[in-house]
């Protein structure tokens, strides 16, 4: 539900989701709350907000009936040092207290009975400060007359060394290394259990695994995990740089600055974004967004113009961005959902963007300009629609507005090249960060379109394989740092095979498994034409509708039919509720032929979710050794920062 993959369904993202573990509030679990909480990392003059919070439940088990004290106090000391006041440490005037109050339920049960606890809340902010000297501290706030709560943070140690001009980061978003067997099998022939031919990750010299897991769940979605890369901080579900306080406004909790601000703030580099998702998705908005709300789509795009709105912040400019979401762009006099009701198309333009809405005009762009490229509405169109069923192109997409459909799209090889060119071409001798992001892999796994999902994955490999051999020609391939990771999994595999003529031959359930080959059974990868050597270069299936499929699938879904064929119709929608309910079943124009299986996940789920399993990474490139190993996500943001040099001493 939450890697959204059609507005329609983006617009429930607002609406509160149930939860089995139900907390006051993440990362907080007595009632004098510190943001950043203990065990936050730091590089050293990252600015970062800091908010205090003391809570006074009023309703359940929790109520403590303590008036709410006003008068708490914090201090921060490095460790073994002497605890001074947040005002004095950090050479501020003490904030004013603010107040709210919210509610929550304890758990299903007060859910079910529609019975939630008020909790009260005072709270300060200290906004934009920095830690330098690396080391231990301790912050403490006191509260209640007598109540502390300690949190232990570490400055970790200074790199000021620069070691890599440019970075380019790939991400393959939800993508497991599942994903990545399963799109070898399908995009490269083997002989006698031998591939003639691997992936371009493959080939990478550095191989990692990072844990995707929240500050406060242990499944993340992508605003959250993008939030630990791009900041070094965990997180909460839907947070972009941001510690989730709360508040009910989505804009003033504790923002943490990011690689892409730093980067430019210290070094005047440059920064580019490329996504197959709109726009305003997750993964794109973390390289400088800071909300509670990853649905602020309209003031995501706003923040990548004009930076962080009403907060003294690191405006970064950003020369290239490319991808879909022009909902977020043209006027609502166009169906468009603006911040403020503006035209971002004539906003980009007063500020000397190109504009260019196809792949003719990318090919054809200008490397010199900064430029803000928007192919589609909603999200891009995929790589098997755009290379294989192009008549699903056929809809009210354009980027426009003027609902003809968008059928010029590049795909994320053309998109990055481009942006590669563009950032080459402005950035001189200050180098660039790159992040591309092969968008709806994670979005077709969403949408159980196993096929799509990956055509998607296949091509960002070759788009890595490009951009390889492109930097590489143009003498830029030593001094650039290649990453490629991914933000989260689903819990994809393949089983073994599917005979889908028995399948469909077949009428009752029990029998269709028989189609189901396993071991001995699942054969050989039908979708590559074994017998065309000419063929061996292209890396992707020369075959999407073979005989025998991949028996392949996800471990939570809503209930679904699954025939384990491609989708030619369009990308897939395996579950339907009836109109005007959130009660999903599996869709009865969707798998024909093939077998009814139940889901596991609560029936309001119309698609499979986001797993646990930490995710490969891959690094080539200066400072690659520093991505070999298992670590926590926030270590590729301080891979990344020390590779660019990025610990600062002093102001
Ligand atoms: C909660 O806050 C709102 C807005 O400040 C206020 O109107 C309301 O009375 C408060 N509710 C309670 C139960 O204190
Ligand atoms: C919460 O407490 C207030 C005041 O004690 C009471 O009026 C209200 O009914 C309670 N709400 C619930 C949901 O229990
Ligand atoms: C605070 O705690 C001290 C010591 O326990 C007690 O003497 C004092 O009355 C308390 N003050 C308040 C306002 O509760
Ligand atoms: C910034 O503040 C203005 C004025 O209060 C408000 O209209 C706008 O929505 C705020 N923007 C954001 C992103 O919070
Ligand atoms: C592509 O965009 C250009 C303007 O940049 C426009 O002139 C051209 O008609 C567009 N092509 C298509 C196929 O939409
Ligand atoms: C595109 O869709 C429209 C409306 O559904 C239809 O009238 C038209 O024939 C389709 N065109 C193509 C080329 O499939
Ligand atoms: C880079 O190009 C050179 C010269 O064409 C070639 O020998 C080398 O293998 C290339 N390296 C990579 C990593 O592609
Ligand atoms: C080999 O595959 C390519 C790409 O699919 C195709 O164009 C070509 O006709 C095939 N050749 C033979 C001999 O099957
Ligand atoms: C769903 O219900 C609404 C309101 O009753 C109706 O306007 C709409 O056409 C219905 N949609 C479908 C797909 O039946
Ligand atoms: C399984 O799914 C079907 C159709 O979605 C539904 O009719 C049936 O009640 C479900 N069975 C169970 C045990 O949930
Ligand atoms: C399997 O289901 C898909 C999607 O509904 C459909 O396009 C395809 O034709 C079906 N395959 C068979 C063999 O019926
Ligand atoms: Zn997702």
């Amino acid at each position: 539900m939450r890697c959204t993959c059609s507005i329609s369904v983006a617009a429930a993202l607002v609406v509160g989701v149930s939860a089995q573990t139900f907390r006051r509030l993440g990362a907080c679990p007595t009632l004098g709350c510190v943001f950043p909480p203990d065990q936050a990392d730091f590089l050293a003059g990252q600015y970062f907000d800091i908010r205090l919070e003391v809570h006074q439940p009023t309703n359940g088990s929790e109520f403590i009936g303590l008036p709410l004290d006003e008068r708490f106090t914090f201090t921060v000391a490095k460790k073994g040092g002497a605890a001074k006041a947040a005002t004095e440490y950090f050479k501020l005037e003490e904030p004013k207290v603010e107040k709210w109050n919210f509610t929550y339920y304890e758990d299903l049960f007060a859910r079910d009975a529609k019975k939630p606890s008020l909790v009260n809340v005072a709270a300060k902010a200290y906004r934009r400060v920095a830690l330098y000297e690396p080391g231990e501290y301790v912050a403490t706030l006191s509260y209640n007359n007598g109540s502390k709560t300690e949190a232990t943070w570490l400055v970790r140690d200074l790199a000021e060394e620069r070691k890599a001009k440019n970075i380019i980061f790939f991400i393959g978003d939800g993508m497991t290394t599942n994903m990545i067997t399963a799109a070898r099998l399908i995009g490269h022939k083997s002989i006698n259990g031998k591939y003639q031919t691997t992936m371009a990750m493959d080939k990478f010299p550095v191989l990692g695994h990072q844990m995707t897991h929240s500050i406060d769940s242990f499944i993340t979605d992508s605003a959250n995990s993008a939030a630990a890369l791009n900041t070094g901080h965990k997180s909460t579900v839907n947070c972009l740089n941001v510690y989730a306080d709360s508040s009910p406004n989505a804009f003033d909790d504790p923002k943490v600055e990011t690689i892409a601000e730093m980067f430019h703030r210290l070094t005047g580099g440059h920064i580019g974004i490329v996504s197959t998702a709109y726009i305003a998705d997750a993964t794109p908005a973390a390289l400088v967004a800071h909300t509670r709300a990853r649905s602020q789509y309209g003031a995501i795009v706003d923040t990548f113009l004009n930076g962080v709105q009403n907060y003294t912040w690191t405006k970064v400019p950003i020369d290239v961005i490319f991808g879909g979401g022009a909902e977020q762009f043209y006027p609502p006099s166009l169906g468009g959902v603006t911040y403020q009701g503006k035209d971002y198309y004539a906003e980009f333009a007063k500020q000397s963007y190109q504009i260019i809405q196809n792949r003719t005009a990318l090919l054809a762009a200008k490397a010199t300009e900064k430029t803000l490229g928007i192919f589609t509405t909603s999200n891009m169109a995929k790589w098997l629609d755009r290379n294989v069923y192009r008549q699903n192109l056929n809809q009210s997409l354009s980027p426009t507005g003027d609902k003809k459909p968008a059928l010029d799209q590049p795909g994320l090889k053309e998109m990055t090249l481009k942006a590669i060119d563009i950032l080459q071409a402005r950035s001189g001798e200050q180098g660039y960060l790159l992040m591309s992001e092969a968008a709806s892999i994670d979005k077709m796994m969403h949408a159980l379109d196993y096929d799509r999902a990956l055509g998607e994955l296949l091509e960002l490999d070759d788009t890595i394989k490009a951009t390889i051999a492109h930097l590489n020609s143009t003498n830029t391939l030593k001094e650039t740092l290649i990453l490629v990771t991914a933000d989260h999994g689903h819990g994809f595999d393949v089983m073994g095979s599917v005979d889908t003529q028995y399948l469909a031959a077949q009428n009752v359930d029990r029998k269709k498994r028989d189609a189901v080959g396993t071991y001995e059974q699942s054969g050989l990868s039908q979708y590559i034409n074994t017998g065309n050597l000419s063929y061996t270069d292209s890396n992707f299936p020369s075959n999407w509708d073979p005989r025998y499929t991949l028996f392949q699938g996800l471990m939570a879904d809503p209930d679904r039919r699954e025939n384990w064929s491609v989708h030619k119709s369009g990308p897939r929608t395996p579950a339907k509720a009836a109109n005007g309910t959130n009660d999903y079943y599996a869709n009865p124009s969707d798998g024909a032929g093939g077998i009814l299986l139940n889901g596991t996940l609560p029936v309001e789920n119309d698609q499979g979710v986001h797993s646990l399993t930490d995710v490969p990474v891959f690094a080539m490139g200066p400072c690659q050794e520093f991505f070999g190993g298992v670590y926590n996500s926030p270590d590729i943001f301080f891979g990344m920062a020390k590779c660019f040099g990025l610990a600062r001493g002093s102001p």
